[in-house]
């Protein structure tokens, strides 16, 4: 999604933003010399090691070594996606987000957010003046206080109740059907998707409502209505309750994932803060991608009949995708007939917690699943089975856990690890090992450093001419470092590393603004800098000459080279590397 954002927006958002106005805002930072500090929020401590630099525009903590960009922080500390992060700041700075692509559909969402957040508020009165409706949520056992934090409300009967509530113009009633809350009549007009029904608002990452779920009150069909899909609702996307968790905790240490609303309701009655719903739909990559932002450990407890039974085995496929380094992924499986709120309504917390104790991981369920599938005394049963795993186990991404799980098989199986492997075809492990950072950090790096740090002294500096011809390690770096910096003098650092979110120099970029606490003069910088790409040019000539010593004495020059030797020679003088 990031890619829909221009770039140019990014960079003038960076340069718009005080970091300190929107860090500070969250953490109280306390003014040191140029920088500010406070506790850092990312970690456990008493003094502060957690520093933020207006100038770069960035946060680094000494203790844990989390560091970043203003958008960093909010992806991290608030715990938004990226486009939700852009619009946080855009918003703080009074802009509107450009979307190349999306220009259209973005801009008309405005008046649909608005309109759902009105109608959350009037199904929240309904209910406090309809006394069967809290009647029924009392039966449900949950207080006041738990239908308040996640805003229930209700749909009151009627066609239009709803519909009456708002101004009697078009413009009004495309904007309610746009945001999925009328339906048109085949006679003509509209009438309200939502009656009788005990309402859920369904609110994104920001807390913004953006669909309802609507849970009818005696017996009819269907029990559950849920918002159709509409330009800000996706249901594949969503997750009921998740803005709830994360709002009821700081960091969210696991998430559990149940089947309905009334779970999640019920559980954090309960004071289990930490469930979420899928919304009538099979858990989807994004939703598992959504939630290990916000947490290392999930834990999916559908009902205990078959459909949750088969829910769980889905859920299990899909997760193996997601199952990196670090990550847990556990299934409670239920009595049947049993769903996470009658659970913990009969058992309460401890039970809950409790029955949570005997959950299984994703090996344990993958393995167990597959042994009631096949007769692994035999051979052919074993067989069987790695035919089953194969196609799972190739879904899981090269790591440490896909090595224990492939041990773990070839063990089940009785083959050896590397006839399993030809079998399962898995790629080798690559270990990254962290590159070994020289001590003495070359000229190209410390040209680096300097422009990372203060892109302004490139416009002051007379780059030397040849320096796209040195070849030399990390030269294309430095050379796109000078080029953003010549086409955006006033560009911060923090725009720098913006424009290289996601690449693989990103980490080294931020290292090393990480690393210079140095305070020196700009104009000092800029003699700096000039002095240094002087010596790379130097240096780089030398070696040339070296090269073209080596062949004059064998007698092997061509002229094009002796024409360079000569050339080389004169510069070699003028500009002497050290
Ligand atoms: P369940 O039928 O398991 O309901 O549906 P529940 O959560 O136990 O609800 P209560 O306890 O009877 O109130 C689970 C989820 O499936 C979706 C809803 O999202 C619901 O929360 N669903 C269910 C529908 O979308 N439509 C339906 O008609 C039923
Ligand atoms: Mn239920």
């Amino acid at each position: 999604m990031a890619g829909l954002i221009p770039q140019d927006f990014i960079d003038d958002l960076i340069d718009r933003t005080d970091i300190v106005e929107v860090i500070g805002s969250r953490v109280q930072l306390k003014k040191a010399g140029r920088e500010y500090k406070a506790p850092c929020p990312f970690h456990n401590e008493k003094t502060p090691s957690f520093t933020v630099s207006p100038q770069k525009g960035f946060y680094h903590c000494f203790g844990c070594g989390a560091h970043g960009t203003v958008l960093s922080f909010l992806l991290e500390f608030d715990r938004l996606e990226f486009p939700e992060a852009v619009e946080e700041l855009a918003h703080i700075a009074g802009l509107t987000v450009p979307r190349d692509e999306q220009a259209e559909r973005s801009a008309p969402t405005a008046p649909i957010y608005e309109i759902l957040a009105k109608a959350a508020k009037i199904y929240q009165q309904a209910l406090k003046d309809n006394p069967a409706a809290i009647e029924y949520l009392k039966g449900r056992g949950l207080s006041g206080e738990t239908v308040r934090e996640f805003a229930v409300g209700y749909a009151p009967g009627g066609w239009d109740f709803l519909l009456r509530q708002f101004p009697d113009r078009e413009d009004v009633r495309r904007d309610l059907l746009a945001a999925g809350l009328i339906a048109p009549r085949d006679s003509g007009g509209f009438y309200d998707r939502f009656r009788e029904r005990i309402i859920f608002p369904i609110r994104d990452g920001r807390g913004r409502v953006v669909a309802f779920g609507g849970r009818i009150t005696d017996a009819g069909e269907p029990k559950y209505l849920n918002s159709p899909e509409t330009a800000v609702f996706h249901k594949g996307r969503e997750l009921y309750g998740l803005y709830e968790a994360r709002r009821a905790a700081r960091e969210v240490k696991s998430i559990l994932v149940v089947e309905g609303y009334m779970d999640v309701i019920s559980l954090a009655n309960h004071d289990v803060r930490n469930a979420v719903a899928t919304l009538g739909t099979a858990t989807t990559h994004d939703h598992l991608k959504r939630l290990f932002r916000a947490t290392r450990t999930i834990t999916f407890c559908f009902d205990g009949d078959r459909a949750g039974r088969e829910a769980a085995w889905r859920a299990l496929q899909t997760s193996l995708a997601e199952m990196r380094d670090g990550r847990q992924v556990g299934f409670l499986f239920l009595a049947d007939g049993e769903d996470p709120d009658s659970l913990i309504r009969s058992d309460g917390n401890t039970g809950f917690q409790a029955a949570l104790q005997n959950k299984l991981t994703l090996s344990d369920y993958l393995f167990r699943e597959l042994e009631s599938q096949t007769d692994t005394t035999t051979m052919d049963g074993r067989a069987t089975f790695a035919e089953l795993a194969r196609p799972l186990v190739e879904l899981i991404p090269a790591g440490v856990y896909k090595e224990l799980l492939t041990e773990r098989l070839s063990q089940v199986v009785g083959l050896g690890r590397q006839q399993l492997e030809e079998f399962v075809a898995t790629p080798p492990v690559t270990v990254h090992r962290p590159s070994r950072i020289s001590n003495r950090p070359s000229l190209v790096r410390q040209a680096i450093e300097t422009i990372l740090n203060h892109p302004q002294t490139v416009a002051e500096t007379k780059l030397p001419a040849g320096l796209d011809a040195v070849e030399q390690k990390g030269m294309s770096l430095l050379l796109e470092l000078i080029g953003i910096a010549q086409q955006k003098p006033d560009i911060k650092p923090a725009g720098i590393l913006e424009r290289f979110r996601g690449r693989s120099e990103c980490p080294h970029l931020e290292a090393l603004l990480a690393a210079d606490s140095t305070i020196t003069e700009v104009s000092k910088k800029g003699t700096q800098l000039t002095d240094c790409l002087q010596r790379i040019i130097a240096s780089s000539t030398q070696q040339r000459l070296a090269v073209l010593v080596t062949k004059a004495r064998d007698s092997s020059l061509t002229d094009d080279e002796k024409d360079e030797f000569r050339r080389l020679s004169i510069t070699s003088k003028t500009a002497d590397p050290g």
